[in-house]
């Protein structure tokens, strides 16, 4: 029987950001590369290769960047523009169905225009493949027609920068990857990255935050800034209704706890699936489709999501078998351990 969610179910560390968020990310977001706080090395290279491409008056080359959701890739890339002064168009990879909608894009880019493409992963291969002479050649293959009558013709595009975003690095064919002058990883950020982001956003959305009611959001989000700023708002909401408006680590430490986030920041989806691997499986080794199978997820979005803070956190482990619960994650749950440990993959 799967592990039911429980009534307070609230999706409120999932990092992938929900239709009502865009303009709350769109006031917080850093507009400069001074004012985007940490992953310090990938600043300084883009900031490099921005002003040397300026220098030169050449087109940036094509960027990748990969990590977990949440952390700031699309911010990134926002930034990448406006820093290059030139425009940028977003879209994603599910939204590009057809090869039209592509070319569509890509023949109403001006000059040193960036085409950000989201969940570039999901590109389907027919649209992939006319991405090669584009991201390559700056031309447009396309075909006129069909059987013996197809003509081939050869547009020419402006000179464009294509920055791909995402978190499955893994699931990008070779010669995708290949054609990306620059592979850039964003990893978690440090605590005290995540309380100056926090500090921040308290400043420009106007809200009474003291230093140790920061460290207490930051705790719990993750190293993730996008869920550090929704643990922010539901925390003011909380401070304004039970606490006369004021952010102090109590008031933070109350309001997580009833949003049911726990010092590591895990939630209750978190814990359902590592109660699943160590009540249902004896604390594997498991495959990722029984843990999905058991908490009544989806299997992608356990990798996608959950599983990375969980590895991250050294509460499972990979073994060639499977998923493990590591001691950390019995004793996070307080549950004894009481059959012998699978060696993890170092
Ligand atoms: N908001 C979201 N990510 C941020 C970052 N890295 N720096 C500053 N503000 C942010």
């Amino acid at each position: 029987m799967a592990i039911e969610p429980t009534v307070a179910e609230i999706d409120i560390i999932n990092p992938v950001p929900d239709a009502s968020e865009t303009l709350f990310e769109v006031t917080l977001r850093p507009q400069k590369l001074s004012e985007y706080i940490g992953q310090e090395k990938i600043k300084e290279s883009l900031k490099i290769l921005i002003d040397a491409a300026s220098g030169r008056k050449e087109t940036l080359e094509h960027l990748l960047l990969y990590g977990p959701p949440g952390l700031g890739k699309t911010t990134l890339a926002h930034i990448i523009a406006k820093e290059g002064k030139v425009g940028i168009k977003i879209t994603s990879g599910p939204a590009i169905e057809k090869s039209g909608d592509l070319a569509s894009l890509l023949t109403n880019l001006s000059e040193n225009d960036i085409l950000f493409i989201d969940e570039i992963h999901r590109l389907n291969k027919t649209v992939e493949e006319i991405l090669y002479p584009a991201m390559e050649e700056y031309s447009l293959d396309i075909v006129l027609g069909k059987g013996a009558g197809a003509k081939a013709l050869r547009l020419d595009l402006p000179k464009f920068t294509l920055i791909g975003a995402t978190t499955r690095i893994g699931m990008l064919s070779a010669p995708l990857r290949d054609r990306f002058g620059m592979t850039y990883r964003l990893d978690y950020y440090e605590e005290p990255e995540i309380e100056k982001i926090i500090e921040r956003s308290a400043k420009i959305l106007n809200i009474k935050i003291e230093s140790t009611g920061r460290a207490e959001v930051a705790k719990r989000a993750r190293r993730t800034p996008r869920i550090a700023n929704r643990l922010l708002k539901r925390v003011r909401d909380y401070a304004q209704v039970r606490a006369g408006g004021k952010i102090t680590e109590q008031v933070a430490h109350d309001a997580l706890n009833m949003l049911e986030v726990d010092d590591l920041g895990l939630d209750n989806n978190d814990r359902r699936i590592l109660e699943a691997l160590i009540e249902k499986f004896g604390g594997g080794p498991v495959g990722i489709t029984s843990i999905a199978a058991a908490t009544s997820e989806d299997a992608g979005t356990i990798e996608d999501i959950y599983e990375p803070y969980l590895l991250r956190l050294g509460l499972i482990a990979k073994t060639p078998k499977g998923r493990v619960a590591t001691p950390a994650a019995y004793d996070h749950l307080k549950k004894p351990i009481n059959k012998p440990l699978t060696k993890p993959l170092l």
